[in-house]
């Protein structure tokens, strides 16, 4: 039976990995997580070479997929050690047990690679990171490439998806100021009207990541590098606008034309795709209908009052 490791399965990427892969009964799928291992997901600590050994010989996977990341900008600049030892010693020590099982392994990596002033990006464009998360994502690519010859890296932009928590994505964290600034006396909120994004949806990263194992799992795996993204262009204003609208909110919103964040960030990495798209692999769910389909999931149990405390 084909058997996937999912590292991270409790992260907003893995989750939805999770979910997307349960639809295959005829595979095997072990997740793991760490602060909030336990159900269904096996504790692992990808910090440690020697589990991660123990895990490989336990479960002896086909394919694996690293979606366990420092992920937050401002974090990857105040601890790059933190950075370091999840984003890129992590990724070799697992690629390299991946290796040793003769298993596929897919790294998720990032836009942020780039430095935004030639969008679109193709695969083989030079990257060049603006900030420690950036370099440090570039460095796990380099990890993995010196590790495995069997791998892939999948380099994602702005993700978000089913939350748990609403600062676990870049979108759905904007709901908190958009929700404050629609009440009475509120100042209006400022936004990011500098730089584009193109937010992409959990769900269809967890479809383009089942289409790269089936074709592993078929004898034709993916290597080397690839991108996925959506494909709507729009500033943190136009998705505060867009949450705004999709709440039903009279919101105050300022757009800022400069960047406001202290980290450096790109303003626009626009990730080409065409790789992917030409082995008939993605999904693009409008930006719209996904973005309702995870408020509404989140606010479920009392929308009036899960608003009133964001
Ligand atoms: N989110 C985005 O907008 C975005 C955009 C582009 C690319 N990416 C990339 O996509 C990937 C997934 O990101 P995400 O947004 O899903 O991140 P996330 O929600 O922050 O999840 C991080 C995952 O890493 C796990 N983890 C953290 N420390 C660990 C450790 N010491 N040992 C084992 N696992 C550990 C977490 O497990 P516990 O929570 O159980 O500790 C969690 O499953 C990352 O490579 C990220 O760089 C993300």
């Amino acid at each position: 039976m084909f058997t996937v490791a999912v590292i991270g399965g409790s992260g907003l990427v893995g989750r939805a990995v999770m979910e997307m892969l349960a639809e295959r009964a005829d595979w095997r799928v072990i997740g793991t997580a760490h602060r909030r291992a336990g159900g269904a997901l096996t504790s692992l600590d990808i910090r440690d070479p020697a589990a991660i050994d123990a895990f490989m010989a336990r479960t002896s996977p086909d394919a694996i997929v690293i979606a366990a990341a420092e992920r937050r900008p401002d974090v990857c600049e105040s601890d790059p050690a933190l950075a370091r030892a999840l984003n890129v010693d992590a990724v070799g020590a697992v690629a390299s047990a991946g290796r040793r099982h003769d298993a596929w392994v897919l790294s998720i990596s990032t836009d942020y690679v780039f430095d935004g002033t030639r969008p679109p990006y193709r695969v083989d464009d030079p990257p060049c990171p603006l900030n420690a998360y950036g370099h440090s994502k570039l460095d796990g690519e380099h990890a993995l490439a010196q590790a495995t010859d069997f791998g892939c890296v999948l380099r994602l932009p702005l993700l978000f998806g089913h939350a748990t928590d609403l600062t676990e994505s870049a979108v759905t964290s904007l709901v908190p100021a958009v929700v404050a600034s629609a009440k009475a006396g509120a100042p209006a909120a400022r936004m990011d009207a500098w730089a584009t994004r193109y937010p992409t949806f959990t769900g269809d990263v967890a479809y383009v990541i089942r289409g790269l194992l089936e074709r592993a799992a078929s004898g034709a795996a993916v290597c080397g590098r690839a991108h996925w993204s959506g494909d709507e262009p729009m500033t943190k204003f136009d998705i505060a606008v867009r949450i705004a609208r999709a709440l039903g909110l009279d919101a105050r919103l300022e757009p800022v034309a400069s960047s406001v964040d202290s980290t450096p960030r790109p303003r626009d990495c626009h990730l080409d795709a065409s790789r992917l798209e030409a082995l008939g692999i993605g999904c693009r769910t409008p930006f719209d209908d996904a973005l309702n389909c995870v408020l509404e999931r989140y606010l479920a149990l009392d929308p009036m009052r899960r608003l009133d405390a964001v």
